[in-house]
């Protein structure tokens, strides 16, 4: 039989660990962050790296910023529980420094594989860090909120660039900016189903 995706997500976080995935990162944080939510989502929110609540609990976007996106979701008529969160880099950088981009090279195969198991139908980027890896060359303050359809493996996926809840958070022009981007997403869905 094959392996539910709760045990094929298992399996990559494993992966990640017995690979040896940065080391450096690893030997610092306290918790590797997979990622939470609903395996059948037809959302994927991918944000940076976990950061200092994210590393203590071991799941993604719990802090501060995690606070303002379960706003945004809650606005939009979503729930946690409707969609998978998760981050290009699974270990906190020390001192929530960026992540470099040897890291979110190393990281980007089990995130190719996360979405392989989850098949969303959209894949939301939070900030430049997971947003270049979908978007090459692409400049978020030129794109943000703007529903991009990209080829994928053997199929194509939507992605939709949003600014960071955390750069957003304590600027007010950019929090609006990322609100009204947020309030569009339903309407994204709606026109792909
Ligand atoms: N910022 C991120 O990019 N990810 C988290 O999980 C928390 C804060």
């Amino acid at each position: 039989m094959e392996d539910t995706k709760q045990a094929q997500i298992d399996h990559v976080r494993a992966d990640i660990i017995e690979k040896n995935i940065c080391p450096e990162l690893a030997a610092q944080a306290t918790n590797l962050v997979i990622g939470d939510g609903n395996l059948n989502a037809e959302i994927v929110f991918i944000g940076e790296a976990p950061g200092k609540n994210e590393d203590e609990q071991g799941l993604p976007f719990v802090g501060a910023a995690g606070k303002f996106l379960n706003e945004m979701l809650a606005a939009a008529g979503l729930e946690r529980s409707d969609v998978y969160i998760t981050n290009i880099v699974k270990y906190r950088p020390p001192n929530n420094r960026d992540p470099l981009p040897e890291e979110k090279k190393a990281f980007w195969p089990y995130l190719l594989k996360q979405l392989q198991i989850i098949q969303p139908k959209v894949v939301i980027t939070l900030g430049r860090h997971s947003m270049e890896y979908f978007l090459p060359d692409m400049k978020i303050g030129q794109i943000h909120g703007q529903a991009k359809r990209i080829q994928f493996g053997d199929h194509k996926i939507v992605v939709v660039p949003l600014y960071h809840p955390a750069a957003a958070l304590y600027n007010g022009g950019l929090r609006q900016t990322l609100i009204d981007d947020f309030m569009d997403v339903p309407k994204i869905i709606e026109k792909l189903s």
